[in-house]
C-alpha cells in the first residue's frame, strides 16, 4: 500500500489486505471536490464516479487472469492475459449502488447482485433487510460495492451474507471510498483472507461513528437526499 503522511500507520498483518490508491495529486484533487461541504451535487456525483472508476480498476486487478495470445494486425502475436475466472458485482444498498453504473461501465455483461443493509441512525447496528445475489454466486469473484468502512458492522454482516451463500472469503474484494481504521482492523480481523481496495485511510470515527475528516454521508449527498 501507498501513503501519505497524513495516512494513519495500519498494524503490519493488516497491510497485506488493504490496497490504498496510490495517493496521487489528481486522487488527492478529487478528494478535495468531494469533500467540501459547499460543493454542489451534480460536481460531488462527477468526481466521485471519477474515484470510483479508479477504485474498480484496482479491484479488478486483484483477480486472477491467464495468459492469452492475440495475432495483431501486423500479423504479430501479442502474448496478452484475459480473466481466468468468471466475476460479479454486489452492491449494499443503498449507498453501494452509486458505484454499480461504473461497474457496468467496465464490465457490460456483469451480474449485479443486491444487500439491502442500513446503519441505525441512533445504535449504528446494521439490519439486514433484503438480499439479492446470481445463483451462482459461490463459483465468482465477488466485488463487493460500498464506498463507506466506518464501524464495519456493515461491511461484516454483508460478507456473512455472501459466505452464507458460498463465496470463499479469498474470493471477495471490498471496494470502498473511505475507510476507518478501526473498521479496517474490525474487518479484516474477522476476515483475514479478504481484500479490501480503498482510496483513503481516514484519521478516526466521530461519537457518531462518522469518519474524520470524512465526507459526511456519502448516500445522502451523492443521491441528494441530504438537507
Ligand atoms: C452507510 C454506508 C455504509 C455504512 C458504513 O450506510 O454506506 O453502508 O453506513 O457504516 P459502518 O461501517 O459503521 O457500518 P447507511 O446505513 O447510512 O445507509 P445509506 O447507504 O442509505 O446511506
Ligand atoms: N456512512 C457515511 O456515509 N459516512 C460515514 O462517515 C460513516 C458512515
Amino acid at each position: 500500500m501507498t501513503a501519505t503522511a497524513e495516512t494513519p500507520v495500519l498494524p503490519a498483518h493488516l497491510r497485506e489486505n488493504v490496497h490504498l490508491l496510490p495517493q496521487t495529486p489528481l486522487l488527492r484533487a478529487l478528494h478535495t471536490i468531494i469533500r467540501d461541504r459547499d460543493v454542489p451535487r451534480d460536481q460531488f456525483v462527477f468526481h466521485a464516479d471519477r474515484i470510483i472508476r479508479m477504485l474498480l480498476d484496482a479491484a479488478l486487478d486483484l483477480l486472477p487472469f491467464e495468459p492469452h495470445q492475440v495475432r495483431t494486425p501486423v500479423g504479430h502475436v501479442y502474448e496478452g492475459l484475459r480473466f481466468a475466472e468468471r466475476v460479479c458485482g454486489v452492491s449494499v444498498v443503498r449507498a453501494g449502488e452509486s458505484m454499480e453504473a461504473g461497474l457496468r461501465a467496465v464490465l457490460p455483461p456483469v451480474r449485479i447482485g443486491k444487500i439491502l443493509i442500513q446503519r441505525d441512525k441512533e445504535t449504528v447496528q446494521p439490519h439486514l433487510y433484503y438480499t439479492k445475489l446470481p445463483a451462482d454466486i459461490a463459483e465468482r469473484n465477488v466485488l463487493l460495492l460500498d464506498p463507506m468502512l466506518a464501524t464495519a458492522g456493515t461491511a461484516r454482516m454483508a460478507v456473512q451474507v455472501l459466505l452464507d451463500h458460498g463465496v470463499p472469503e479469498e474470493r471477495i474484494v471490498f471496494v470502498n471510498l473511505l475507510t476507518a481504521p478501526e473498521g479496517i482492523a474490525a474487518l479484516c480481523d474477522a476476515h483475514p483472507r479478504l481484500r479490501l481496495v480503498t482510496s483513503s485511510i481516514e484519521q478516526r470515527l466521530n461519537e457518531n461513528s462518522y469518519m474524520l475528516p470524512g465526507i459526511g454521508d456519502f448516500g445522502d449527498r451523492y443521491f441528494g437526499t441530504d438537507r
